[in-house]
């Protein structure tokens, strides 16, 4: 969306899914099985945004600093990604989704790339409707950091010159396929961006809601979309 235009609808959405844990401890059950009901959710979301016109969703499935978390959890993570793309392909082909992932995701092994790459060639000719984008193993400080080696080499190179540097031209570099989000998501209660897409959300509205993720309803969605409606975007304009 072009700056300084007012949109009814927000174009691109991101989320920040938080509260599976806490979510699974409140029932007294495994983590993994929060996780798993997260990914119930995702379902039903990126269903939602397809009857909505959402251009893109954008999913911040697993960060850089996760990797820290006990490994029984990480590779159950894994296990519901490689499940999710399996049982779930056939609907977002049919729905015409673009499905892609970005971040430093061969860290979790070459048999969860090989089905990120096979889901995203089935998938890459649908340009129209949603795209949906799924952060794996991302950072927005490290995605920055990558981007301003890449731009040095660049011009190093001789294939870039200073003067090619501007605000767009640096979002080519960016591991994440938007360039702009109109609305920001977090459930879980906690006010924070952690670490999520830092250039990407210059402008956009942030909504922070208490639910925890598994907890996340269609409704939840259409009150956020329908929150956004009501705001002024300005873009530091005196309107
Ligand atoms: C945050 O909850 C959630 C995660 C770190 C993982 C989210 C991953 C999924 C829902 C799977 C996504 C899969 C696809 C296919 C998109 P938390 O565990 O940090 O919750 P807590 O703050 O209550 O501990």
């Amino acid at each position: 969306m072009a700056l300084g235009v007012q949109s009814k609808k927000p174009e691109n959405i991101a989320i920040i899914m938080d509260g599976n844990g806490r979510w699974a401890k409140s029932h007294s059950f495994e983590i993994t099985k929060g996780h798993k009901r997260g990914v119930e959710v995702v379902r039903e979301i990126v269903e939602e945004c397809v009857s909505q016109h959402i251009n893109s969703l954008t999913l911040f499935a697993f960060s850089t600093e996760n990797w820290t978390r006990p490994k029984t959890e990480i590779s159950g993570i894994k296990n519901l990604i490689i499940e999710a793309i399996h049982e779930q392909l056939p609907e977002l082909v049919e729905k015409k989704v673009k499905l892609s992932f970005f971040g430093n995701y061969s860290k979790f092994g070459s048999n969860i790339k090989e089905k990120i790459l096979d889901a995203e060639k089935k998938t890459s000719k649908y340009k129209e409707d949603l795209r949906l984008n799924i952060a794996l193993s991302y950072g927005g400080r490290s995605d920055i950091v990558e981007s301003c080696k890449q731009i040095t080499s660049s011009i190093i190179s001789g294939s870039m010159e200073e003067s090619d540097i501007n605000e767009e031209s640096i979002l080519e570099f960016s591991q994440c396929p938007e360039n702009n989000i109109d609305l920001l998501i977090r459930t879980g209660g906690d006010h924070r961006i952690s670490n999520f897409l830092l250039y990407q959300v210059a402008y956009a509205e942030i909504i922070f809601l208490d639910k925890l993720w598994p907890d996340f309803t269609k409704l939840d969605l259409q009150d956020c979309i329908k929150q956004f409606s009501k705001v002024e975007r300005r873009f530091g304009q005196r309107l």
